[in-house]
Formats: C-alpha cells, sequence, structure tokens
C-alpha cells in the first residue's frame, strides 16, 4: 500500500517535471539575464545571431534549447537552467519577441 503510494507520487512527479519543461513560456529575469549576456555570450557573438534572417530559434523554448545544448558548453564554466533562462529571457525580450 504504502510503496504504491510512493511510486504514484513519483509518477506525480515527474509528470509535473515534464509538463514545465513542455511549457512554453520563459519566466527569468530579464535584468539579470543581461548581465550573464554581457559577460558571458558577447565573447562569440553579439545579436546578429539573434536578428539574422535564418535565425534558428523559432520559439522561446528554442532560444533556451540552443544556449543550453550549443553555447553552455563553450563556456568555461557553464550556467546554471535558471542563469541559462535568465539570460534567455533577456534575449527574447529584447531581440527576438516571441510571445511563446
Ligand atoms: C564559444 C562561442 C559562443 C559562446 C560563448 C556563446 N555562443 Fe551562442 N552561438 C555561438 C555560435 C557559433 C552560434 C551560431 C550557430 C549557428 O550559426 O547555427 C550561436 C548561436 C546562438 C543562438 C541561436 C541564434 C539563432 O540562430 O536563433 C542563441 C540563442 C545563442 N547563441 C545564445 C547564447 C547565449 C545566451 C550565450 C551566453 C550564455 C551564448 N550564446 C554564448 C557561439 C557561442
Amino acid at each position: 500500500m504504502r510503496k504504491s503510494f510512493v511510486l504514484s507520487a513519483l509518477a506525480g512527479a515527474v509528470l509535473l517535471g515534464a509538463g514545465g519543461l513542455a511549457q512554453a513560456k520563459l519566466a527569468g529575469d530579464p535584468v539579470a539575464g543581461e548581465k550573464i549576456y554581457n559577460q558571458q555570450c558577447v565573447s562569440c557573438h553579439g545579436a546578429e545571431v539573434f536578428t539574422r534572417p535564418d535565425r534558428r530559434a523559432k520559439s522561446q523554448q528554442d532560444i533556451l534549447i540552443f544556449a543550453q545544448q550549443n553555447c553552455n558548453r563553450a563556456l568555461k564554466q557553464p550556467l546554471s537552467m535558471k542563469d541559462l533562462e535568465n539570460v534567455a529571457t533577456y534575449i527574447n525580450n529584447r531581440y527576438y519577441k516571441y510571445a511563446k
């Protein structure tokens, strides 16, 4: 009895976690994100990659995923998920302006 309760609670947590990821909107802090951007990102590229006509990120979530899976690996000290969300929020608010 007890065991199955624990299992279903776990399953619920996994579902909630997946739901959080699937949710498209970024809720980072753009002010913190701007600082991170100026310190960590501009060594390789400026905003031109965010505004080019064939830009790769097509949604808020894409921005975050691109930064996490490509750019973050190149950093000497990789950013936390929270900082990545902050910086993605800043970039979206300022350049991409995706609603979701
Ligand atoms: C080591 C170099 C490097 C660093 C540091 C770097 N990037 Fe990038 N980033 C790139 C390159 C190269 C591209 C372009 C890849 C391409 O042409 O597809 C890119 C592209 C991107 C894109 C996609 C642009 C598009 O086409 O929509 C985003 C978003 C992005 N970077 C975010 C960041 C953020 C946020 C940071 C700082 C945390 C960062 N990058 C730091 C190398 C870097």
